[in-house]
């Protein structure tokens, strides 16, 4: 075991939620308590309130290419926590499951009006995949929101996770009067506007303690009714269950009143996990191994045409990376050393010299990289779990100049190894289809291949809902699908097979006509069962 100190003291996290319910606040909440920012406000919203490819633009140019917020790091209670970044806006859900692949745990924020909301149901599926243990924090307790047991229920529901209230609130709304912390049994009264003081917290031995009757009136009685069916009901919490994702701590508070917050934190420095294992094609590569490992999981191009360069973010999953050493780039099979790797303490970033498991350090790419690339010290491992989602619009390309198709060629590959979209080749015709989750990065590709490529398109819109990636054990059955449905085939940037479907009914039956043919939702096949190459003809 070596650096064992360093690891220890790494919590890497991250923040989702469903638009609107409170992320950004809690983000800069947090941040203040780090000491990382001194003021509210310095967090810019990564929300894309018009949804049009020149405010996206304008906020990538604003938000300084991004990288200060894109992972910022601060120390709180002697620990070193890394928070990473996720964007807003639902059209890059992608960005977002990305982003899962590189963090130990995720807090998720529940607006408690709105309740689970589509998105916090689809982030929470990559969550489960893949085992990250998450804190749900309700938020906005000061409007008039669910029953709180309501909410629990439909957390349980919808999440498809047993929680565990560590608090619980007092009224809500106007009449909200501060959460009791069944962690700790103790009361935090409400102030709203600031975060709350020593004088509001009050130690409670026990729920009969007349101090509740003398602060909270008729809602003490509400109180300890409340808490006897918590006890009744739910489990006491158990770390372990937690760690192993079964059972989410929920604390109720209100973000942008700076309530629950310091709770929230302390529980989740206590609680939260230290690096974790990741696993790779060949083996599970532990963080505590001496031999450096990591992956990158997200592409920031430099929005300046100037510079055509990009930060490539990579996670640390084992030994320390140190400045100027050669790594060993498994896909490319090349060593390659850095000379200015960045971290990010707020919004400044700095060059750093060494980092450990846990870390996420920005690497200038001219091009080497592409997302689920692997850094060793020779190892020829791939890292597992970074996978590409079924696309659900999809538009062929049209190349409007024809005297710059190089250029448009180099810029589609460059701007989908970063993950902005997929592009799929369709078997007949070689058409070059590019596949999103959204409208908005259809706006964004033909912004940023006109101004960083010099290279025009249009896009024709295509009646498929859904790209699968398909085997089959039986390699014969495989061949006689794709000889009866050429038309709907075509393959991914790696070559594997992917069939395009127009409609969830569509799909449905294409399945029952062919059992043997399995369809994958995700890049990342589990089965273990060969796929065919698509062979280019
Ligand atoms: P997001 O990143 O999850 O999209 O949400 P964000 O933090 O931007 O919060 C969305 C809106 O909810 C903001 O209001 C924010 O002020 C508000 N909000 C956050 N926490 C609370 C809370 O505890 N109680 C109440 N009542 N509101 C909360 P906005 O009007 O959209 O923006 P702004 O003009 O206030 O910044």
């Amino acid at each position: 075991m070596i650096y064992v100190d360093e690891i220890n003291k790494r919590r890497t996290f991250a923040i989702i939620s469903h638009p609107d319910a409170g992320k950004t606040t809690l983000t800069e909440k947090l941040l203040l308590f780090g000491g990382a920012i001194q003021t509210a406000g310095a967090v810019k919203s990564n929300k894309i309130k018009k949804s049009t490819a020149s405010d996206f633009m304008e906020i990538e140019r604003q938000r300084g290419i991004s990288v200060a917020t894109s992972v910022m790091n601060f120390e709180y209670n002697e620990m070193k926590i890394n928070l990473l970044d996720t964007p807003g806006h639902k059209d890059f859900a992608e960005d977002v499951y990305r982003t899962l692949t590189a963090v130990d745990s995720v807090i998720i924020v529940v607006d408690c009006v709105k309740g689970v909301e589509e998105q916090t149901e689809k982030l929470m599926e990559v969550c489960r995949m893949r085992k990250t243990p998450v804190i749900v924090f309700i938020n906005k307790l000061d409007r008039e929101g669910k029953r709180p047991f309501d909410l629990l229920d439909e957390i349980e529901a919808k999440l498809r996770i047993k929680v565990r209230p560590l608090s619980w609130p007092i009224s809500m709304g106007s009449s909200f009067k501060g959460v009791y912390n069944l962690y700790d049994k103790s009361l935090y009264l409400f102030r709203p506007g600031g975060a709350t003081i020593a004088e509001d917290v009050l130690a409670v031995s026990n729920l009969e303690d007349s101090l509740l009757d003398g602060q909270l009136g008729e809602d003490a009685a509400q109180l300890r009714e409340d808490v006897a069916l918590i006890e009744g009901v739910y489990e006491p919490f158990e770390r372990k269950s937690y760690l192993e994702a079964d059972l989410a701590p929920v604390f109720f508070g209100s973000a942008v009143n700076n309530f629950g917050v310091k709770e929230l934190l302390d529980t989740f420095t206590a609680i939260a996990p230290t690096p974790r294992s990741r696993i790779a094609d060949a083996r599970a590569v532990h963080p505590h191994e001496e031999s450096f490992s990591g992956f990158v999981f997200k592409i920031h191009a430099n929005i300046d045409p100037r510079h055509r360069d990009r930060i490539a973010f990579l996670r640390i999953c084992s030994g320390k990376f140190e400045r100027n050493k050669f790594f060993h780039h498994v896909r490319l099979g090349k060593d390659l050393r850095f000379r200015s790797p960045a971290s990010f303490l707020a919004q400044e970033k700095s060059i750093i010299e060494e980092a450990y498991p846990g870390d996420v350090i920005g690497l200038y790419d001219t091009g080497n990289f592409k997302i689920g690339d692997t850094l060793t010290e020779g190892e020829k491992i791939m890292f597992q779990g970074i996978p590409s989602f079924s696309p659900e619009v999809f538009k062929e390309v049209i190349n409007t100049d024809p005297m710059r198709s190089k250029q448009l060629e180099k810029g589609l590959e460059q701007l989908t190894d970063e993950g902005v979209a997929q592009l799929f080749t369709q078997q007949q015709g070689k058409k070059r289809i590019i596949g999103t989750v959204g409208e908005l990065q259809f706006d964004v590709i033909q912004y940023r291949l006109l101004h960083e490529y010099g290279a025009s398109c249009r896009f024709n819109p295509l009646i498929y809902n859904k790209a699968c990636w398909i085997t089959a054990k039986d390699k014969k059955k495989l061949e006689e699908f794709c000889k009866y449905r050429s038309d709907r085939l075509g393959s991914d940037k790696d070559g594997n097979l992917v069939y395009f479907s127009e409609s969830d009914w569509a799909l449905k039956r294409v399945r029952e006509d062919y059992p043997e043919v399995e369809f994958h939702f995700s890049s990342e096949i589990s089965t273990g069962t060969p796929g065919l190459k698509y062979s280019g003809d």
